[in-house]
Formats: structure tokens, sequence, C-alpha cells
């Protein structure tokens, strides 16, 4: 075991003053993320990302998979000094095949980490042990348990992960986990590998999965690893929460292998707007979504749709009139968060062909025009006509009509309450 590695990497049920219990977020969009087509990283844009990721609060960075190359245990190297060497900061961890090679070339690469952890894989599903490695059920038991053992004299952190969980025989899955945890693995991580279930499912597995460990384990956390090839990745992630699985492995904008991983600022959100349901807490500062999020999206070239959940252009837009006459009255009635909690200035009403009389009084208010009924429905004719024509009427267009309808403008004041800008 190294010495540098402090034993207790994340505290086993840690609560927080509400107390409800903390869910560990393990991070992988420098290693699921970027290991997928097109989200190649080099090592300076991995620091730069694993850097944000440790100022946004994430538990667990995976940064990389130290094995495949010289240069990904490079930059593990480098991130795991530099952002994981510290006393405070998150855990630093590298993916591994369940071989001694490629434990050791982890630890090789983990070693300046203050916390650091391997996360041991192999697959467990039939199609798996046949098609992928030509190993019975038995041999892969075995490899499991020996890999971990081995991953326990290198590391005091170990999470093991059965890839193609969700696709593996109930009672086989078990015993690998069985296998896993004696063999000391502390995280459990139950893969959907290839996004196939149901948050039904999900729920279904981690619930027997938990009832049948904990009593034997009472110490290991159970890791939900959802992919999003049927769109369920987050659902699915956050289902497992709900059965007890108390780490979720996410990534920024839910970059990942095909149709991606879980997005962390969706599950995030999800779980804090909702305590109700899912009763637990992250250590996430969430008014660094939007700042994260965009710097994923610039350093991979991967813009962010406009409709995307909490980080998306429109997530806190409006421009219809019904919607913007809701907005004006009390924001509640079209948004379920705060856009300054994730890191937006305000809310957007944007003025369109869509929009109604009050957002556009409202806005004019704003620019210093008290527009009068007659005036208001000379300056609407008028904008419907210019929007029809381009689109979105910016503040600039907007003074533009009005001075068309009433005369020259005043002196705009500074702006308050919602916002028309980008
Ligand atoms: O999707 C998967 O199964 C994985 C494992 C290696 C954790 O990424
Ligand atoms: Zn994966």
């Amino acid at each position: 075991m190294n010495p540098n590695h402090s034993v207790l990497p994340i505290p086993a049920v840690p609560t927080m003053n509400s107390g409800r219990e903390r869910l560990t977020i393990l991070d992988t969009t420098l290693r699921d993320g970027e290991q997928a087509p097109g989200f190649s990283m080099t090592g300076e844009v991995k620091l730069r990302i694993a850097r944000a990721l440790a100022e946004l609060g994430v538990d667990v960075i995976e940064a990389g998979f130290a094995a495949t190359s010289p240069a990904d245990e490079e930059a593990l190297r480098i991130i795991a000094q530099e952002v994981g060497g510290g006393f405070t900061g998150p855990v630093i961890c590298s993916l591994a095949r369940a071989n001694e090679r490629d434990i050791r070339a982890a630890a090789r690469a983990l070693a300046g980490a203050r916390r650091a952890r391997v996360h041991v894989f192999i697959s467990t599903s039939p199609l798996h042990r046949r098609a992928k490695l030509g190993m019975s059920a038995a041999e892969v038991l075995k490899a499991a348990s020996e890999a971990v053992s081995f991953a326990c004299s290198l590391f005091a952190d170990v999470e093991f992960s059965a890839e193609d969980a969700i696709r593996t025989e109930p009672e086989f899955l078990a015993e690998v986990m069985e296998a896993a945890a004696e063999a000391g693995a502390r995280t459990l991580n139950l893969p959907d590998t290839v996004g196939y279930a149901t948050p039904e499912e999900m729920f279904a597995i981690f619930s027997a999965m938990r009832a049948r460990l904990m009593p034997r384990f009472p110490g290991i956390v159970l890791s939900a690893h959802c992919h999003d090839d049927l769109g369920m990745a987050v659902a699915n992630s956050l289902a497992a929460v709900r059965a007890g699985a108390r780490q979720i492995e996410v990534s920024i904008n839910g970059i990942g292998e095909r149709a991606g991983n879980c997005a962390l600022e969706e599950a995030v959100m999800a779980i804090r707007t909702r305590p109700d349901v899912f009763g637990v807490e992250t250590g996430v500062e969430t008014t660094k979504l939007l700042a994260t999020s965009q710097m994923v999206s610039e350093l991979t070239s991967a813009p962010v749709s406009r409709n995307k959940a909490v980080v998306g252009a429109n997530a806190f837009a409006h421009e219809a009139g019904i919607h913007q006459h809701g907005m004006l009255a009390d924001a509640r009635t079209y948004e379920i968060m705060r856009p300054e909690d994730v890191g937006f200035a305000g809310s957007r009403l944007v003025l369109g062909r869509h929009s109604g009389h009050h957002a556009i009084a409202a806005r004019a208010a704003e620019l210093g025009h008290q527009l009068g009924s007659g005036e208001t429905s000379a300056v609407m004719t008028e904008f419907k006509a210019r929007a029809e024509a381009i689109g979105e009427i910016d503040d600039a267009e907007l003074l533009a009509i009005i001075a068309a309808v009433t005369g020259p403008a005043p002196e705009a004041p500074a702006m308050a309450g919602l916002a028309n800008v980008g």
C-alpha cells in the first residue's frame, strides 16, 4: 500500500447539516468521456478540466486509464500531483482491467495523489464472457477476486466494476460482487454498459443487491454507471440512488461512449431540486455548473444544444407571451430551479414573434420607456412585423421600434430583474 495514500478516502456514510446522506459523485468526463469518438483530449486540456472539476466539488475524478497509453499515464500522473496532491481535493482514480499490469500502471500514475483509487473492471455478462473474454463464469469470478486482492496490496481505495452488469445473470452478478467485496473492494459498481436498462429494472437490481450485500459488508458503497443509449442514463442513475446506490458515475454534459453517460449537471440538480424524492445530497457547488459545462464544450468543440436540461441556452429563456406573462408575475410559474443556482445571471425573456404585450411593455420600461396603452399597441404592431422579418428582437431593435413610434429614446437606466440579454 502506498504510505502517502490516506486509508479512508471518502467517509463511509457522510452526513451534512441537512441530515441527508452524501452521494459520492465520481466524474468520468476525462475517462469514459474522453475515450468517445471526437472527445480525445491533450494532457493540458485534461489538466484544465480536472482543475475545474475539483473546483466544482466532485468527490472522485476518474482521470484516465493509465495502462492504455504512455500519454494517458502521464496525464494521470500530472493530475494526481497537481489536483490530487494537496490535503483537500478530490480522490484521483484510474481505470484498470483485472490484471496486475494495468493495476501497476495505475499505481505508478497515481503515486503523487494524496487520495488515489484504482477502478478494476471485468465483464460479467454471458455475451461478454463468451464473445469478448473467452472465459467461463468461474474464470471471471477468480480473475475478479485475484485482481481486487492485488489492487488492495497497492491501494487503500479499490472500486470494482462488473462490466455489462445489467445483462448478467443476477445470481452470478451477486457472487462476483461478494467475491470482490471479500477481496477488499469498497465500492461496487454495477454498470449499465450498453444503456439497456429501464428505471424500474435499475431500482429492482440495486434493491436486490443491497439486500444481499449490505448485511455481510456494511461498509461498502454501491455505485451506478449508466449509459444513455435509450436516453435513460439520468433516470436510471437516479432510480439506483432511490434503491440505495451511494455513488453515481457521471460526466459533464453527459459525454461518454456512444450516446454518453449520465449528465452530472442533470443528476445533481434533480437531487437538489427533489430532496423529497431522492433524500441525498452532493458536495457539488452548483453555481459552477454552467461555467464547467461551457468549458468542456469549448475544449472539446462539442456544442451544448439550446434545449439541454440545466445548462442549455434555453434552460431559463422564455419567448411565448403566456410564459413571459407568468414569469413576470412569479418566476416559479415556469421555472423549477433558480438560474443563479446553476450559474446563469438570471432568467431571459427573449422578445420575438411569440412574445406578448406584457413582456414588451416590461422591457420597454426597463429601457426607460413607460408606454401608454396606445403606444404599446403601436409598438406591438411594429414589433410583430419586425420579429416576423428578423426573429429575435434585441434591445437595440426594440429601442429603434419605440423611437419610430414615439420619438427618440431617453438615456437608458441600469437594467434590473429579468434580462433580455444573451
Ligand atoms: O460502461 C462501462 O461498463 C464502463 C466500465 C469500465 C465501468 O465504462
Ligand atoms: Zn462506461
